[in-house]
Parts: C-alpha cells; structure tokens; sequence
C-alpha cells in the first residue's frame, strides 16, 4: 500500500490543488491531504473551514483522506509511513523554497520522498492567495475553485 502525503495551506482549496490529488491518486493508492494549522499564518479560513471545503470537494474519491495537523510535516510522514511527500510546482519560481523544503524533509524523514507534479497547464498561474484577492474585490472566480468554495469566498467577504 503506497500511502502519499500532500501537504498545504488549502486558504481555500482551487481546481488547481484538485488537479493534483488527481494527478496523485494515478501514482499512490491512498493520498493523504494534510492542512497545515500553522499559527505562524493568518489564514482567512480556519483550519476547520478549511478542511470542511477540502473534504466536501473530495467526498467522491474514497482513497483520499483529508486530516488537519499542526507541527512537523516531517512527523506525520513518519507516523503514517507515507513514501511520498507531493507538491506542486507551477513555475520556477516555486523552486527554490520546495527544494529547500524536500532536502530538509528528507533530512528529516529520510525514508519519504518528495515528488514534485504539475497541475495542467491551463492552472499555472492558479494561487489560493490570488484568488482570494479577486474574490475580496467581487471578481469571477467561478473557473477557479469548486462551487462551495466560490460560495464561502463570496460569504466571508460580504457578498452573499
Ligand atoms: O501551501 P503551502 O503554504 O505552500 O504549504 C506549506 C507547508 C504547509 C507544506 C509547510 O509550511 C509545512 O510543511 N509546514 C509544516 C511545518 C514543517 O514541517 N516545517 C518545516 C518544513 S521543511
């Protein structure tokens, strides 16, 4: 059984991080999608709403299972004895921060891989960041995230 991890903020979920468990569901047979309850960040939707909006957009994929986890990444691929570690990259600009990020996980969990993939072309230029920012001023974010998402989006900001 070849358990992966993808980790993320998902400050919300888009059809671009969807593409990826997509993507992963055709290499591993369970993914486990872990958003991170990171203090640190002030995210707009909390860690529970967050996993609420992931959960209903991949209620139909029943190798997928959705967690919420605060601390190390590098702890959860232990405990859950995942292979993999998968995250997307959209341009070279992710680069170096995922590559100093994969080397120190894998100091860390030296028996987890990370895998990069990337999402279909047409979600490159996809960010949760930039979407909320469209979304804050009202704009069309319907080819961006699911319907439920786009909803919550329109809620939180005063439009609905
Ligand atoms: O979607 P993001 O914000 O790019 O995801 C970043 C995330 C959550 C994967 C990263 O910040 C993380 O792994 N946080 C958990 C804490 C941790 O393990 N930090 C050390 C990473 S080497």
């Amino acid at each position: 059984m070849k358990v992966a991890v993808y980790p993320g903020s998902f400050d919300p979920i888009t059809n671009g991080h969807l593409d990826l468990i997509q993507r992963g569901l055709m290499l591993f047979d369970r993914l486990v999608v872990a958003i991170a309850d990171n203090p640190n960040k002030k995210p707009l939707f909390s860690g529970q709403e967050r996993k609420e909006m992931v959960e209903a957009t991949v209620k139909d994929q029943n190798r997928v299972e959705v967690l919420l986890f605060s601390g190390l990444l590098a702890d959860l691929v232990n405990k859950r004895k995942a292979c993999a570690i998968i995250r997307g990259v959209r341009a070279v600009s992710d680069f170096e921060f995922e590559f100093q990020m994969a080397l120190m996980n894998r100091r860390l969990a030296p028996h987890t891989e990370t895998v990069f993939l990337m999402p279909s072309e047409k979600y490159t230029y996809l960010s949760s960041n930039l979407i909320k920012d469209i979304a804050r001023f009202n704009g069309d974010i319907t080819s961006f995230v699911p319907e439920m998402v786009k909803k919550r989006l329109k809620q939180r900001f005063g439009f609905s």
